[in-house]
């Protein structure tokens, strides 16, 4: 043993206090390097989630869970995501890295699926698409490459209320976020006026938040009409608009419909950015796979901006995975598996706008005096119902049926079997 180590050994023995000898580093029992770090809140979703798994009673119903479920409350894998494995796994395919940004065969498909085939950005090679860690992974990414390289200080503006991972990841960034009129409590539906009069005042510049379609939580989207006064005043007001499509072909039905406002700002000039995810229309929730498209005007600057887009992916994950981005690219690329799945996202939108109807017509024949149409007026996989805090409460306590505070309900959870229960237990709250 050396002589200074040596030295240590007999001073630790001796007065036992190791933080003296070095330096205040924690050695301590009981003591570690994180002993600054406090307890963080639970994720209020997967906290209904735990409660609802807990509850032995038969007749729980889960209406917090943002995943599909099928007729029977299950997780659905859809039958073209099926086939598309199928042809991959006898494709025999290795697993070397992906490209940084993403296969090309990958990224055109979904930038085309979102824009529409016929969008002159493609004539123009204008867009820089690369693939993401599903929709939450592009708009970090979105946020960091805007902050980075657009504007260190500018605000950014999302609806009220919008996704809760919206906000934090903006606090993760440490980017100034502020809130919009969207969501009228007494209609229940879209504020038009209070989101026009918000938007002329955001300053110049700014980033502006938009739900393509199928709003979370509110299931409450602009009509068409709508869309077309947003565009302008967003213009006049030379905001910087980044589109969050986490749910297209979720809203209507209908892809090409759900794309309508991303492709109505493109064609009215905008250059737009846009979080895409294939979690839901394609029930890939865990397979990851997502993308960034940011539009950039012309050819020069979009290979620019991807270069750059590039360098931040590789200082944070290196390259996206493989499995998701491939069936999402088999199903794209193959018309006939393509139309499989044009079906099967019909089906699921199709079983959602049917519990809807269900679920309204049970309250309102149960007598109830309050107006429900906002139920089938509202669009997506969330209907925010208008139930309070103390309601909400009251179903879960009473009736075992989990939903968020703020009275949201993923009517996903809404099911033949169970759907009369959750009609008759919202007029008893409610009545
Ligand atoms: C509005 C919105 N944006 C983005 C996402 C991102 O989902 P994912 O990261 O699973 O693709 C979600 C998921 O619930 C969402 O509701």
């Amino acid at each position: 043993m050396s002589q200074v180590l040596k030295k240590l050994t007999v001073q630790v023995l001796k007065n036992k206090n190791v933080d003296n000898i070095f330096g205040g580093l924690a050695v301590r029992a009981g003591s570690t390097w994180w002993n600054n770090v406090e307890m963080g809140p639970p994720d209020v979703i997967l906290g209904i989630t735990e409660a609802y798994k807990r509850d032995d009673n038969p007749n729980k119903v889960n209406l917090g869970v943002g995943a599909y479920r099928d007729d029977e409350g299950k997780p659905f894998v859809l039958p073209s995501v099926r086939k598309a494995e199928e042809i991959i796994y006898n494709k025999c395919l290795n697993h070397e890295y992906a490209p940084i940004g993403g296969e090309a065969t990958f990224t055109d498909a979904v930038a085309k699926l979102a824009f529409g085939e016929d969008c002159p950005i493609f004539q123009e090679k204008s867009n820089c698409t690369v693939q993401t860690l599903s929709g939450t992974g592009a708009l970090r990414l979105g946020f960091e490459f805007i902050m980075k390289h657009y504007a260190k200080n500018k605000e950014v503006w999302m609806p009220n209320p919008t996704w809760g991972n919206h906000p934090q990841i903006c606090n993760m960034l440490n980017i100034p976020h502020k809130k919009y009129r969207y969501y009228d409590a007494k209609t229940h539906g879209f504020d038009l006026n209070g989101a026009l009069e918000d938007i002329c005042k955001i300053p110049e510049g700014s980033i502006i938040l938009l739900h393509a379609c199928a709003h979370n939580p509110t299931g409450v989207d602009p009509r068409p009409a709508d869309w077309e006064q947003l565009s302008q005043v967003i213009k006049q007001r030379k905001l910087f608009p980044f589109f969050d499509m986490a749910y297209q072909g979720f809203a209507t039905g209908s892809v090409d419909n759900d794309a309508f406002a991303v492709r109505k700002f493109v064609k009215d000039g905008h250059q737009v950015t846009l979080a895409q995810s294939f979690a839901k229309n394609m029930g890939l929730y865990g397979e990851r796979a997502g993308a960034l498209t940011l539009l950039c005007g012309d050819a020069e600057s979009a290979a620019k901006v991807m270069s750059q887009v590039k360098i931040m992916i590789r200082t944070m994950y290196s390259n996206p995975p493989l499995h998701g981005a491939r069936i999402v690219q088999e199903i794209l690329n193959n018309a006939e598996l393509k139309q499989m799945w044009l079906c099967d996202v019909k089906l699921m939108a199709d079983r959602i706008i049917s519990m809807r109807k269900q679920l309204r017509e049970g309250i309102e024949k149960s007598g109830n005096p309050h107006r429900w149409e906002h139920i089938t007026d509202q669009i997506g996989m969330f209907c925010y119902t208008g139930l309070k805090p103390e309601q909400v409460e009251r179903l879960t306590k009473d009736f075992h049926i989990y939903l968020t505070k703020d009275g949201r309900i993923s009517v996903a959870g809404v099911s033949s079997k169970n759907v009369q229960y959750v009609a008759e237990a919202i007029h008893k709250v409610t009545a």
